[in-house]
C-alpha cells in the first residue's frame, strides 16, 4: 500500500531516495518524505500529495546526509496531509512504515498516560514513540528495536535510523515484503526489488518475523526471537531497466498497447510451439488427482479466476469453488486434501489473498500461485508458480497483467484437461493454435478500433451509470469492463450476467444509463441479442462489442457497435477485453482524472 526505502551509503543519498521512491509510487501516493542523518542529527523533508512536490521541497531546501529513509504513502490512518506523513520523528528516531499497526490505540493511550505527546493521527507515530520510550529507559538500539518488535501486532514493513548511530538501518517485516540490496560499500532496502534495480540486482528478502540491522558493508538478521538467521542475496530479475511511459501519454495506455508481446511471453513460457502443446513447466499440481480446485482473488485478478472457472469446469470437468480473497479467508471453505488452490496476483502482495493462501495451506492443500512477480510473498509461500510474465505493471487499474492471467489460466486448463482425459491430444493442439493466434489478433484490434472508441468514449463521459453485461465468458468481461470504468473515470458501473437483467436492473433502463453488451456470436448470442431488445424497448442506449457474425446477424439501433474479429470462444475474453480496457482509458481521459494513479486507490493491496 505505502512503499519504502533506505540507503546507508558512502555518498550523498537523498536524491537516490527520491528516485527509488518514484518506482514506488505507484503502491500509494497520498504523501511523500525524507530523512537524512547529518553531523549527527535528523533532518526531514516531507509533501503532501505526488511525489514532485517533495522534489520541489527538496530543490529548495536540500537535505544533506549518506545515510536515509523515504516513504510514499497511501493513508490508512490519519488524513494525507503533510503532518501525518512519514518518515515520523521522535526524540532522535525516525520511522518509516508500510501496513497497520493494529494495537497503535492502546499503545498510544499507554505511552501518552506516561507522558508522551503525540503530534499525528497515524497508526505508525507509536513505533517511533515506542523506540524513543525504550531508549529513554536505557535500551541500547538493537534491544529498543526487538522490545518494540514485541509489543506492537499487525502488518509492518519498517525501516528506522536513529540520529546516534549514522552508519545503521533496522528494518523489519511482518507482512508487507522488503527487500534488502547488496551494493558496493553500501546497503539498501526497498519495499520490491524494482525500487532497488538502479542500485542492484543482488536481493535478498526478509521473511515474515525477520528484522534487521543493516550497516554499510554488513547486515545482521533476526527471527521475531532475536535468534540470527541467514537470508542470502540472490541475482533477481528486476533489471535496473527504466520504467517509462515511452510515447504514450500513461503508463495505462502503455501498457494495454504491450498485451500483444506481453502475450507472446506469456505463451512462450506454456506452449511448446514445436509439436502445437502445451509444454512442460511446474507440474507440481497433478489435476489428474484433484477432486476441485479452489481460486481466490481480489479485484481484476478474481475477474481472471471467474473466466477461469468456466475453463476448467469445461475443459477438465474439474469442478471451481471461487470466492474474492476478504470472503474466502473468513468463510473457512472446507475444503478435502483431494483439492488444491490457485491464487492469482499481479503484485503477489495482496493480504487478503495471501491470507486465503496460508488457509489453504494449513488445510493441507497443494497450493499454485498465477503472479507477476516471482520473488513476492504470494509466490514464495507456494508449490507452485505459474509466471504471467506481462512484466512490470505500473498502472493502477490493470490491463496487461489481467490477459495474462486470461493466458496462464487457460494454459493451465487444457493441461488439467490433458492429465484428467477430458481433452484429446487433437482437441489441446486446437485450442493451443487459438492461443498462440492471440498476438496477432490483439494487434490488429489494438490498431484498428481505437479512433471509434475515442468517440464513444466522449459520448459515454456525460453518463453518471453505466450497465456492462454479459453471458458465459463475457460475464466476468462485463464486470471487468464496469471495475475499469469505475476505477479510473470515477463513473458508476455495474457488471451483470445479462441472463440477471429481468430479475431487477432492468428497472434501472432509460435513455440515461447506456448498456454496453459484450457479445460475440457464440452459444449465448440469441438469448443475449433478446436481452438487448428488453434494453431497447424500453428506450435504453446499447453500446454493442460483438464480432462481424454478430453485428449481421443483429438489427437492434445502437449507440455504437465495435465489431471485432472472430475467434474461438478460449480466446474471447482476451480479446474482447481490449475494446473495455481502451473504453474506460479514453473516458477517463476525458474526465480528466489520473489515469496512472486514480484517488483513493493503490497498485497494492498490502493491508485488509
Ligand atoms: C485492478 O484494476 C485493480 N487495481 C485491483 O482490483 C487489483 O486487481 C486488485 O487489487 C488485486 O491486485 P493483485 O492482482 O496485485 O493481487
Amino acid at each position: 500500500m505505502c512503499g519504502i526505502v533506505g540507503i546507508v551509503g558512502n555518498k550523498a543519498v537523498s536524491g537516490r531516495l527520491v528516485e527509488a521512491l518514484k518506482r514506488l509510487e505507484y503502491r500509494g501516493y497520498d504523501s511523500a518524505g525524507v530523512a537524512t542523518i547529518h553531523d549527527g542529527k535528523l533532518d526531514r523533508r516531507r509533501a503532501e500529495g505526488k511525489l514532485v512536490n517533495l522534489e520541489t521541497v527538496l530543490s529548495e531546501a536540500p537535505l544533506a546526509g549518506t545515510i536515509g529513509i523515504a516513504h510514499t504513502r497511501w493513508a490508512t490512518h490519519g488524513a494525507p496531509t503533510e503532518a501525518n506523513a512519514h518518515p515520523h520523528i521522535v526524540d532522535g528516531v525516525a520511522v518509516v512504515h508500510n501496513g497497520i499497526i493494529e494495537n497503535f490505540a492502546e499503545i498510544k493511550q499507554a505511552l501518552a498516560a506516561e507522558g508522551a505527546v503525540f503530534t499525528t493521527q497515524t497508526d505508525t507515530e507509536v513505533v517511533a514513540q515506542l523506540l524513543a520510550h525504550y531508549r529513554k529507559a536505557g535500551l541500547g538500539r538493537r534491544e529498543a528495536m526487538h522490545a518494540m518488535l514485541k509489543r506492537v501486532t499487525g502488518a509492518y514493513a519498517l525501516a528506522v535510523i536513529f540520529a546516534d548511530d549514522p552508519s545503521t538501518i533496522m528494518a523489519a517485516r511482518s507482512g508487507p515484503p522488503l527487500a534488502v540490496g547488496y551494493g558496493d560499500g553500501e546497503m539498501y532496502l526497498g519495499s520490491d526489488a524494482i525500487a532497488l534495480g538502479s542500485f542492484t540486482n543482488r536481493i535478498a528478502y526478509l521473511q515474515d518475523g525477520d528484522w534487521a540491522v543493516i550497516g554499510r558493508t554488513s547486515i545482521y538478521v533476526f527471527d521475531h526471537e532475536g535468534n540470527p538467521v541467514e537470508r542470502p542475496p540472490q541475482t533477481v530479475t528486476a533489471s535496473a531497466f527504466l520504467i517509462d511511459k515511452g510515447n504514450h501519454r500513461h503508463f495505462m495506455e502503455k501498457e494495454i498497447h504491450e498485451q500483444p508481446e506481453a502475450i507472446s511471453h506469456t505463451l512462450s513460457h506454456y506452449i511448446d510451439f514445436t509439436d502445437g502443446t502445451i509444454g512442460a513447466f511446474d507440474d507440481t499440481i497433478d489435476f489428474s488427482k484433484l477432486t476441485n480446485l479452489a481460486i481466490s482473488a481480489c479485484g481484476t485478478a478474481y475477474l481472471a479466476g471467474v473466466t477461469g472457472k468456466y475453463w476448467f469446469e469445461r475443459y477438465a470437468r474439474l469442478p471451481v469453488e471461487i470466492d474474492v480473497a476478504s470472503e474466502f479467508r473468513y468463510r473457512e471453505v472446507p475444503l478435502p486434501k483431494t483439492a488444491a488452490a490457485l491464487f492469482i496476483s499481479q503484485s503477489g502482495e495482496t493480504a487478503d489473498t495471501l491470507a486465503s493462501l496460508r488457509y489453504c495451506k494449513a488445510e493441507g492443500l497443494k497450493i499454485g500461485a498465477v503472479v507477476n512477480v516471482r520473488e513476492s510473498t504470494i509466490a514464495r509461500e507456494s508449490d507452485a508458480i505459474f509466471p504471467i510474465l506481462a512484466g512490470p505493471e505500473i498502472g493502477v487499474a490493470s490491463t496487461k497483467a489481467f490477459t495474462c492471467q486470461l493466458t496462464v489460466l487457460a494454459s493451465l486448463a487444457i493441461r488439467a484437461g490433458r492429465q484428467r482425459g477430458t481433452l484429446t491430444a487433437a482437441e489441446e493442439k486446437e485450442l493451443v493454435a487459438h492461443l498462440a493466434e492471440m498476438p496477432r489478433v490483439m494487434s490488429r484490434v489494438l490498431n484498428s478500433i481505437q479512433p471509434q472508441i475515442e468517440g464513444l468514449a466522449r459520448e459515454l463521459s456525460k453518463f453518471k451509470d453505466v450497465l456492462y453485461l454479459g453471458r458465459g465468458t463475457s460475464y466476468p468481461i462485463a464486470m471487468e469492463g464496469a471495475l475499469k470504468l469505475k476505477e479510473i473515470s470515477y463513473i458508476h458501473a455495474e457488471g451483470y450476467a445479462a441472463g440477471e437483467l429481468k430479475h431487477g436492473p432492468i428497472a434501472l433502463i432509460d435513455e440515461n444509463m447506456p448498456v454496453i453488451v459484450i457479445a460475440p456470436h457464440d452459444r449465448f448470442f440469441e438469448k443475449t441479442v433478446s436481452n438487448m431488445q428488453e434494453v431497447a424497448a424500453r428506450g435504453g442506449r446499447i453500446i454493442f462489442v460483438t464480432d462481424a457474425k454478430g453485428a449481421k446477424a443483429s438489427e437492434l439501433p445502437t449507440m455504437a457497435t465495435i465489431v471485432l474479429p472472430e475467434v474461438d470462444e478460449a480466446i474471447q475474453p482476451m480479446i474482447f477485453s481490449l475494446p473495455i480496457q481502451l473504453l474506460a482509458y479514453h473516458t477517463a481521459v476525458f474526465m480528466g482524472t489520473d489515469v496512472d494513479q486514480p484517488r483513493n486507490l493503490a497498485k497494492s493491496v498490502t493491508v485488509e
